[in-house]
């Protein structure tokens, strides 16, 4: 805890090399075999004692002004969700330090929830489990128990349940930051509707259910980035909400080939996008794909960013009894 009785926490962004999508199931959402993969993108999230009841949030960053105040921020939920299960009467000033693009598909409004979870859970010190933690994660959003959790993982389900998975070495990545988001439903909606008019159809009973690669998972252990490549091309791993994403922002896929004409090892879309993830043989392959990427003129701009990152993690010390 700092001096004036503040924790922060920092939380990085993911990015999922394998996305396999089922069909729709009843409830809306769609199972998944969605392996995560924390990114060295961070934001950072303050809890601060406030004197008044109630829970103000704040956001610096270059992407401030595209962060909502009120309670569609997901950092808000998870404080009053905390609180609401702790009998706690909230009263916090929330500040988020946002480096992750917003609705960029890199789980960085997943990445504020979490952050703001762990950092109430520490300001009030409610004595929550590891599992209570995760489960309001996942009351939060699909995304939100990995954001928690980092390193690298395969979510099943609508992608909350977690098994962690082994990663044998470090992968460098660039990121291509697209101008403006897309909005997550929306591309699962599209997604649904292109299996339609392809003829397939788009529920639980129409598509198989998705499987991770093992290909994919073993060039993750071995830490081996030209076998992640391969699986990613190749091995027909991917992210099926790409051909989605595409069909929404067509523009992407100018990205998408400046990034593989500038050496890319793969190139693929970022969750539900408008981000697009390049990997790279070493950091130095990274910075300069970053720099041809930025170039290119095909994005705002370029991050490169090394995987597995750490899940959320107090910065400042807990309380001491
Ligand atoms: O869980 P989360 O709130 O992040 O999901 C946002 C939206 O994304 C859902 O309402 C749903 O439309 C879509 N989604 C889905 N299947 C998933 C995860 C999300 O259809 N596994």
């Amino acid at each position: 805890m700092a001096e004036d009785g503040s924790v922060t926490v920092r939380v990085p962004a993911k990015v999922n090399v394998q996305l396999a999508v089922g069909g729709l199931r009843p409830d809306g959402f769609h199972d998944l075999a969605n392996v995560f993969l924390a990114v060295g993108l961070h934001d950072e999230i303050t809890a601060a004692p406030a004197g008044a009841p109630g829970i103000t949030v704040t956001v610096t960053g270059p992407d401030a002004g595209q962060v909502p105040l009120d309670r569609t921020n997901l950092a808000v939920r998870a404080a009053e969700l905390l609180a609401a299960r702790h009998g706690i009467e909230p009263r916090v000033r929330l500040h988020i330090a946002k480096d992750i693009p917003v609705a960029g598909g890199m789980a960085g409004g997943s990445a504020d929830a979490a952050g703001a979870l762990l950092a109430c859970d520490a300001l009030w010190d409610t004595g929550a489990s590891r599992e209570e933690l995760l489960d309001i994660c996942a009351e939060l959003g699909s995304d939100v128990p990995f954001s928690l959790l980092g390193g690298a993982a395969l979510g099943r389900g609508r992608g909350e349940l977690l098994t962690p998975l082994d990663v044998g070495g470090t992968f460098h990545w660039v990121f291509a930051v697209a101008d403006g988001g897309l909005s997550t439903p929306a591309v699962y909606r599209e997604c649904d509707r292109l299996r339609e008019v392809s003829g397939t159809g788009a529920t639980a009973t129409d598509i198989p259910d998705p499987e991770p690669s093992r290909p994919l998972l073993d060039a993750l252990a071995a830490g081996d980035p030209a076998a992640l490549a391969d699986a990613l091309t190749a091995g027909g791993a991917g992210n099926d909400l790409q051909a989605a994403a595409l069909s929404l922002r067509p523009s992407l896929a100018d990205t998408l080939a400046a990034g593989t004409r500038a050496g890319a090892l793969a190139g693929l879309v970022s969750g539900s996008g408008p981000t697009t993830a390049f990997l790279a043989g070493s950091a130095r392959e990274a910075e300069l794909l970053a720099g041809a990427l930025r170039d290119s003129g095909t994005c705002r701009t370029a991050r490169v960013a090394a995987s597995p990152a750490a899940g959320a993690t107090l910065l400042t010390p807990a309380r001491t009894p």
